[in-house]
């Protein structure tokens, strides 16, 4: 079986099934649903797909939302995570395509390998043109997949290697000679090293949320905006400045001797 495939709509359909799509993800089970609750990236790693989301529910069970897609069209979507039967059901419930519904069944093959299939149902799309429609959904969700096992991956490695302990301080050798911008070890944790309006910063790599890559973005006056989530920190103080309770640990740096010190909070 290749890795992803489309397939066609169940012919004679009267459930409006226009197609399936399967793919094999190199994830675990954990990380799927994690995604699959996470109604919080989808306008920042689909930003293609998505401009914008408003939460009007969520839980354990799923949430609901008004979505914003990239032509601004407006729906509300609901999700519904089923452990048990291991699938979500996604349900477009006000919008362009109010009505459709997308089935997604997981199967795990090994402890970080799953095989999903997604159904389609679209209703009222007469029989000649479900295959397109189908067509058009299965290259959507294939973009989609491809956003978020790239997120899902580098998730899984940062966690990974995310070990308490070492080094809590490292010497930079003189300032002068201090090459910026630089992400230095300390311990197990990796800080980046920049300079801002001429002061020397020094703040994680991994976004404290869920351990985005900071280390990848554009410091804008003095900020930095996580591309997973979009929470936005001052590099300066760890202050979240976008309005969520979490904070960036950022690293002092000290001067001793005429060598830099850099040392992690509590270091
Ligand atoms: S990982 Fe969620 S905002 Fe950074
Ligand atoms: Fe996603």
């Amino acid at each position: 079986m290749p890795d992803h495939e489309t397939l066609p709509a169940l012919p004679d359909s009267s459930t409006g099934h226009v197609g399936s799509y399967h793919r094999v993800l190199p994830v675990s089970l954990e990380r799927m649903y994690e995604n699959t609750l996470d109604w919080e990236h989808l306008p920042h790693v689909h930003a293609s797909s998505f401009s914008a989301i408003r939460i009007l529910d969520a839980g354990s069970w799923g949430w609901r939302a008004e979505l914003c897609d990239a032509a601004d069209n407006r729906s509300v979507i609901e999700l519904r995570l089923d452990r048990q039967c291991r699938r979500w059901i996604t349900r477009n419930l006000e919008g362009p395509n109010q009505g459709a519904e997308i089935w997604t069944h997981v199967f795990p093959v090994a402890e970080r390998r799953l095989e999903i299939v997604v159904d389609f149902f679209v209703p009222g799309v007469a029989a000649a043109a479900r295959d397109k429609v189908g067509q058009a959904y299965a290259t959507l969700y294939a973009r989609l997949y491809d956003e978020d096992v790239e997120m899902m991956v580098q998730r899984q490695r940062a966690l990974d290697q995310r070990v308490d302990g070492g080094d809590t301080r490292v010497d930079l050798g003189p300032r002068a000679q201090l090459q910026t911008p630089i992400t230095v070890k300390v311990g197990s944790r990796q800080i980046v090293v920049r300079e801002v309006a001429g002061e020397l910063v020094a703040y994680p790599a991994l976004c404290p949320h869920q351990l985005g890559p900071l280390d990848q973005v554009t410091v804008e006056q003095g900020t930095v905006t996580c591309p997973w989530h979009g929470y936005r920190f001052d590099i300066r103080t760890g202050e979240c400045l976008s309005g969520q309770s979490c904070r960036l640990s950022v690293a002092t740096l000290r001067e001793e001797q005429d060598r830099l010190i850099l040392a992690l909070s509590g270091g």
